[in-house]
């Protein structure tokens, strides 16, 4: 780990998709990297954004585990951490029952758990320091009852609300918190969470360059939440942020729905 010459920016999930742009975005911008993904794709991303100058260090890991983010902070060390974009999560699509015990929990321990863990540690670092900026990728989905991808839906409303209260507890503290809240985007989300075969995988979407732009610039404004895309600001009024009704579930269920994507 070099000195501190510039500010550091650590990145989860940067391997492919939204956090791959927002680590492009901070080291296009003059940060140093830490990044963190569970597949050896983190290798080739570390290696593409080298080309903007800074120093880029990464780490393979599995952040649904206590293991792999403590493995993340040993790297991180003493340096103090400028931005944290709190990114890594995946969703899982059909129904809850027929999904096995350690896919749903990987996506709990990924999305809440590993998520907290590390923006308590890290957070805790900002605070004794003054300053920091922390970047949640929440989803609207989080807006809505995840019929077919209930747990996904469930652990992206679980991040909305803590970012929200956190921002709230941390606003005399120097340290920002801002939630991007992501519609449908243009990754390997779809095929990873097994939903390529429903409406949702095969609809238009949001380019991750676009998405990511939209959450750099609100977490370096220091705004609380921020809906990425046009279409998915009216959806994500007020009024869909009530909770959860049997209605709006049934209407939701067509989205997910194994096959249905393919009629
Ligand atoms: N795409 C959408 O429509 C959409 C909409 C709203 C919100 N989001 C959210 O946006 C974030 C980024 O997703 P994306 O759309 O950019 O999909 P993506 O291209 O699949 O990227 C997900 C990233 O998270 C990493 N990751 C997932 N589980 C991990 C784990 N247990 N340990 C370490 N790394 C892990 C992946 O790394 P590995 O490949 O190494 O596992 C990958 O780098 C997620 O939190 C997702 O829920 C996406």
């Amino acid at each position: 780990m070099p000195e501190a010459l510039r500010p550091l920016a650590v990145v989860t999930g940067a391997s492919s998709g939204i956090g791959y742009e927002l680590a492009k975005l901070a080291a296009e911008a003059g940060h140093d990297l830490v990044l963190a993904a569970d597949r050896p794709e983190i290798v080739e991303a570390a290696q593409a954004l080298r080309q903007f100058g800074g120093w880029v260090d990464y780490i393979q890991v599995d952040l649904s585990t206590r293991d792999g983010e403590e493995k993340l902070i040993a790297l991180i060390g003493q340096r103090p951490v400028d931005l944290l974009m709190a990114n890594a999560g995946h969703g899982l699509g059909h129904g809850f029952l027929d999904q096995a015990l350690s896919d749903w929990r990987h996506v709990v321990d990924t999305n809440i758990t590993g998520t907290l863990y590390l923006v308590h540690r890290l957070g805790q670092k900002m605070r004794e320091r003054g300053r920091g900026r922390i970047l949640f990728v929440g989803s609207i989905a989080a807006l809505m009852p995840g019929t077919f991808q209930a747990v996904y839906n469930a652990s992206k409303a679980f991040i909305d609300c803590f970012a929200v209260a956190l921002r709230d507890e941390l606003k005399d503290s120097g340290i920002s918190v801002t939630c991007l809240q992501p519609g449908a985007t243009d990754t390997d989300f779809f095929v990873r969470a097994g939903l390529d075969d429903a409406r949702i995988g095969s609809g238009r979407k949001d380019d991750p360059a676009i998405v990511a732009k939209a959450g750099y610039e609100a977490m370096m404004r220091g705004e609380g939440d921020v809906v990425a895309g046009l279409k998915n600001r009216s959806r994500a009024t007020p009024a869909a942020a009530i909770p959860p009704q049997g209605g709006a579930a049934e209407r939701r269920r067509g989205l997910a729905e194994p096959g249905a994507g393919l009629m």
